[in-house]
């Protein structure tokens, strides 16, 4: 699944991140491109803005038929908040789907690797997966006022990613329960499940502001 519903207020483009232009692609084509190209795909939910559903269908026309991909593809309306987004995706997942990804269309560049690595260890057993990267920065935890409260030792600290990989009943039940994390395995630890970190990719950076997009378009003129 791909959520690709959010406003992207913060780059201030005008349009829904997922399709402002990225060295002439929108992202959510980066994205499916990636997402496609992952052999262990069977479907694809896409959950966009209401209003842009049919740029949406055409753009993953393109893809396929670039990629030369029978996939299913289902585009759905997305909600609020993200959780409402992907919670709508959920509701229609095929029968058949064990294990579900869910993506963010704004992390467009991560490379196929990753989601092979993150469907690997789910299929190996694990329930919910995520990839992360090492944190360079010291990490300080503040209150209210801005005091520092804590600081957690770095080298047990991952900046995580997505996509993220779940066992689908494991996925299904904590979205029944709550949908208010900013990310899915956050939901999924308030169950006492537990969540695997496997190597991330420095190319999912998630593009949220305009220099995050200067950045994803020095990284797909760099990578061959
Ligand atoms: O806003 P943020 O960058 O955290 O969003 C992460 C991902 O979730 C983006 O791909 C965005 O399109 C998606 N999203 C969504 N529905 C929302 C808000 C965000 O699908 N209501």
């Amino acid at each position: 699944m791909v959520v690709a519903a959010g406003s992207g207020s913060r780059l201030g483009a005008g349009l829904p991140k997922a399709f402002v232009p990225l060295a002439g692609v929108p992202l959510l084509g980066h994205a499916l491109r990636e997402v496609l190209s992952c052999a262990a795909v069977a479907q694809v939910v896409l959950v966009v803005p209401d209003t842009h559903r049919a740029q949406a269908e055409e753009l993953t026309d393109g893809v396929c038929r670039e990629l030369g991909s029978g996939a299913t593809v289902t585009v759905v309306p997305g909600g609020a908040e993200r959780g409402d987004s992907v919670a709508a995706g959920l509701r229609v997942l095929g029968d058949d789907i064990d294990i579900v990804l869910v993506h963010d269309a704004a992390r467009c560049l991560t490379p196929v690797e990753v989601f092979d690595r993150v469907v690997d260890a789910v299929t190996a057993g694990a329930v919910a997966v995520v990839p992360g990267t090492a944190v360079v920065d010291t990490i300080k935890q503040v209150d209210g006022e801005g005091y520092v409260v804590g600081t957690p030792a770095r080298s047990g600290l991952r900046a995580v990613q997505t996509p993220q990989g779940f066992r689908r009943d494991v996925l299904e039940r904590a979205h029944a329960v709550s949908s208010d994390a900013t990310d899915d395995a956050g939901l999924v630890e308030r169950l006492g499940e537990r969540v695997l970190v496997v190597e991330g990719d420095p190319r999912a950076l998630k593009v949220t502001t305009r220099s995050d997009l200067e950045t994803a378009t020095r990284l797909l003129t760099e990578t061959p």
